[in-house]
Order: C-alpha cells, then structure tokens, then sequence
C-alpha cells in the first residue's frame, strides 16, 4: 500500500549524513582542528593570537586553550576539542600532541576506507594498535623520587618552553619544583599532590624576573585604612562575607524628623550599630580581618583604633584559600564570630613597594603561593598558562613517579614497534595497525617542521637511530641533530603521553565506526518553495 512512498520518520529540522559523507565530514572536521594547532607544536611553534567577539585577544600557544576560544560547530570537530580538554583535565600538558594524534589518524583512517577497508577492522586494528602503544610506553618510562629536585626540574623546564616566557624559564622551574614538592603528601604509601594547595596569582608591573615562591597566602589588597597598623604579629583572622556596613535593609524603617535633636539620635543609633559590627570583631580576640564586602569607614575608624589590620573586598576564592591555609572559619556575620572561628598565621602585613598582603607562618606549613608579575595582562596570563602546566607536570610525575623522555623520542619507537606489532597480526587488520604506527609520525614531523627542519631527513635519521637500539634519540629543536633525550633533559610525565595516546585513539575509533550522523537544527527547516 505505501509502495512509492517515502515513509518520513525524521523530522525536516534533521540534517542527516550517511556512509562515506559521514566518515569523510568527521574526517575533514578532525584533520582542520589538528591543522588549527599543529604550528604551536614544541618549543619553537608559533603562538596564535585569538580575537574575541568582543575584540578580547588572548595570546597564546597552549593547545586547550586555542580550542577552548574558538567556537565550532560541526560535531567531529568537538569530540576533537573534546580530547584537549580531557588532556588538559587528566594532565595539563600534552594537549597540542594529542589533537596532532588523532588529526592523523583520522587521516590514516581515510586512505584505509579509500582502499575499500571496512570501518570496523579498522577500529579493530587501531584499538590493538592503543594497546600495544601503552605497553610500549610503558616499557620506555624512567622511575623518579618525589624528592629529585634536579629531575623535577628538567620535566618543568620541558612543560614550559615555548611559551614565550624562555628568558625567565630558569627561575620559574624552581619555583614550580619546590612548590609541588612543598604540597606533596604522602598518603597510603603514594604521594599525592592536590591542584588547589598552590595559589597561582598574578600581578601587574615590574618583570616576568621578579616571579616569587611565597610560603603563605597573598592577597592582592593593601590594608583599608592608613591608620591601621601595616604589620601585625602573631595574626588571629577573622574571615568575614557579609558587608561590614549598616545595610539599606537594617535601615530601612522611615524616621520622620522633625527636630535637631533627633537627628542626632538617629546619627548616633548608626554610630552605635557600626560600632557593634567593629566590637564584634574584636571581641572575638582578631587582630585581623579580611572582609568579602565593604567596611564602612567608621568600622574602619574602630578597628584602626585596636590595632586591626583590615582588607576589604576580598574575593571568595581568596577567602576560601584564606580559611584552608589559617585554618580558619568563615563566617556570614560579625555577630557570629567566636575565637574558634579565628585562623593564625605569624605575620600579616602590607608590602612596601606593591599593593599586595602576605600573610606568611600560615597554620598549614603546607601553603604556598606562586606570584607572578609581568608588564601586560596578555603576558601574564600565558605567564600563568606556562606555569599551570609546569606545575601540573611536576604534580603527575610525583603522583605516578614515571616519566618518559620527549623530543618525539617515544613517538619514533611508537611507530616502529608497532609496524613490527602489525606484521606478526598479518591479514586486513594488519593494515589497520600500520596505519595506527603511521600516525606516530606526526608528532617528530611536526617538531622538525616548526623548528624549520626538512621532516623527511629528521624522521630517516630518527628512525636509523632507533633501529640501531638508540630508544631515547629524538630531535634537539635547536640544533637539528638526533640525540640522547634523556642526556638532553628533555623529559616529561608518562602520563601525559599515555593520556593523550589513549585519548587520541579512542576518539578516532568512535568516530571511524559513525556511519550516520542525525544532526537536529535549532530553527526547523523551511521546505522548498516556502
Ligand atoms: N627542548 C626540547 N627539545 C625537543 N623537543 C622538545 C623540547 N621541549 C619540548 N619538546 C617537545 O615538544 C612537544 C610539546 O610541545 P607543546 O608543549 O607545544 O605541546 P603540548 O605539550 O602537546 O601541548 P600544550 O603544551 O599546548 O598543552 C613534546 O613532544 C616535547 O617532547
Ligand atoms: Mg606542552
């Protein structure tokens, strides 16, 4: 009966890709985002400057970052997108390698479908190709102590490079090193480092050199009022949300006046109610008080006259970071506070030449904060950019005590192990893990490339290199030669690669196996002739 019909079971507001258009759009969608990132690439890629629909710039070279400001729609070039972040999630580093990784394999991928390979041997293959590529990692990684400061430093030095901030890479590592070693704890018999307990804050004026490791929390406010003392000793805190004013609310009820008198009461009732608030504080036994809102200049006034030092319109992450390390309670009113709210800490004082607060002898010896400083927002924010995935880094090879060597060291002996993997598979799949093995190639191609080296000549002298047993040979960007990365000190996490080896891969193999993508528009489509 419905013979000739087409039977409609999607709605006309779906656009629908089948077969080879939907494997080749995915295809092209993840080759254009690796494109997009792939001259960042090692320490002598580019940066790109991003502009906002604001005309918001944001320079950087950090792979998430980049993906993260660009805004796209096509559904393969998310989960792409997808893959940095998790990357930048799970290790905070290694996010430009990764999207390279999958951008060519999804390119292998299209020559395989070209040669008439079925979409499911060549999931197949690859997903034996991950397996194999973790295990061969896995094998390559180097043990390191939570306390080998000097090899700390040279996988700091590997995460920071090329982020337009070399000149000052040699003191940055230190810093980042000893404050991931100051955070460190050991806990079940594994040491484990939370993200949280190093404050990374950023100031602008004087140089990117004048970067400082402050063991204690900083807040980038001076104190509210002149006649407060600019140091205080043996510091109780008080940690304090709600405005230290008299509200429009606590004030709301009209007074009619009618005479003199009573406009001296009603200025006295005020007085006596902000006096209440500066009592309450320091009743409570503080000679310190931070404040998320205002302090009404006769708080102020009171607080000035007992010796409390006072910063007002301290941000909450400030105040969070503030009661962790003093060990202290925030509380919303002053009313509440009792002295078992207060936190310590040994000195809270004003810097002489910034407008900065430090409040140094926290109650946890473990607080630490990194301040930057810098001449331009842009700086400073690729400054802390560089730093973030610095001390990410340092924290993974603590955690997991591995690391690896870089240069596309492991990515060479990648590619050849797992062509020697695939022969020993043999039949159609074997293609597929060859293919799976090509795509390793990318990563020392494009080091070579960025660094103006011809890719061809470095991946033949890689490859000899390894084929004589030389497992760490990877390229010196600067000079060109194939050498000894470990003798370089080019090092880096073992989990930065595992994470993006595995992600990169089970990206592609989700998206070579979609063979229909339904893709349902926001506004209905009009049909013809409408
Ligand atoms: N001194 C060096 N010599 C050779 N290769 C290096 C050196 N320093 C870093 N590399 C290599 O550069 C690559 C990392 O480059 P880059 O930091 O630009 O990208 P990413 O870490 O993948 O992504 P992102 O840092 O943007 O998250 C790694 O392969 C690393 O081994
Ligand atoms: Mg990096």
């Amino acid at each position: 009966m419905l013979e000739g019909q087409p039977i409609v079971i999607l709605r006309n507001n779906v656009e629908r890709n089948r077969g080879k258009d939907a494997q080749r759009s995915n295809i092209m969608a993840a080759k254009a985002i690796a494109g997009a990132v792939r001259t960042t690439l090692g320490p002598r890629g580019m940066d790109k400057m991003l502009v906002g629909s604001i005309g918001d710039i944001v320079i950087t070279n950090d792979g998430a970052t980049i993906l993260s400001e660009i805004s796209v729609q096509h559904p393969g070039a998310k989960m792409v997108i997808e893959v940095a972040k998790t990357q930048d999630d799970e290790v905070g580093d290694g996010t430009t390698t990764a999207v390279v990784i999958v951008g060519a394999l999804m390119e292998r991928a299209e020559d395989l479908l070209e040669q008439g390979i079925h979409p499911t041997v060549i999931a197949q293959g690859y997903r034996m190709g991950m397996e194999k590529a973790l295990e061969i990692t896995k094998g390559l990684s180097f043990k390191v102590s939570h306390d080998d400061r000097k090899t700390l430093l040279k996988i700091a030095d590997t995460a920071i490079t090329g982020k337009s901030i070399e000149s000052v890479k040699g003191k940055l590592d230190g810093i980042i090193v000893d404050a991931v070693m100051t955070v460190a704890e050991k806990v079940n018999g594994n040491f484990l480092v939370d993200e949280d307990d190093v404050m990374i804050k950023k100031q602008k004026g004087k140089s990117m050199d004048d970067a400082e490791l402050i063991r204690g929390v900083v807040i980038d406010k001076k104190r509210v009022n002149e006649g407060m003392p600019r140091k205080v000793s043996k510091a109780k805190v008080a940690l304090v949300a709600m405005p230290m004013e008299i509200t429009k609310t606590q004030v709301k009820a009209k007074i009619k006046i009618t005479d003199a008198e009573q406009i001296t009461a009603f200025g006295e009732q005020e007085r006596e109610a902000l006096k209440k608030l500066a009592d309450a504080v320091i009743n409570s036994g503080a000679n310190v008080l931070f404040c998320q809102k205002g302090i009404a200049d006769a708080v102020q006034f009171f607080l000035a006259k007992h010796g409390v030092y006072a910063i007002e319109d301290v941000p909450e992450s400030d105040l969070k970071y503030a009661a962790r390390a003093l060990h202290a309670n925030i509380v919303n009113k002053p009313e509440d506070l009792t002295a078992k709210d207060l936190g310590s800490a040994e000195t809270v004082e004003e810097d002489n030449d910034v407008d900065i607060t430090r409040i140094s002898g926290c109650k946890n010896p473990k607080t630490i904060t990194i301040l930057l400083r810098g001449s331009s927002d842009y700086l400073l924010d690729e400054l802390e950019r560089a730093v973030v995935d610095g001390t990410r880094v340092v924290m993974d090879a603590i955690e997991d005590g591995t690391y690896v060597v870089g240069g596309g060291a492991v990515e060479t002996e990648l590619l050849m192990k797992i062509r020697n993997y695939a022969e020993s598979v043999g039949g159609r799949v074997q293609l597929a893990i060859e293919s799976y093995a090509a795509a390793y190639e990318s990563i020392p191609r494009t080091l070579a490339e960025n660094s103006g080296y011809n890719p061809i000549d470095k991946l033949v002298e890689l490859k000899n290199a390894h084929a004589k047993g030389k497992k760490n040979a990877g390229l010196n960007v600067y000079t060109g030669a194939v050498v000894d990365m470990l003798a370089e000190g080019v090092l880096e996490p073992l989990r930065s690669k595992r994470q993006s080896i595995q992600s990169a891969s089970e990206t592609a193999i989700m998206l070579i196996r979609v063979d229909d993508m339904m893709i349902t528009q926001s506004k209905p489509r009009m049909p013809p002739g409408m």
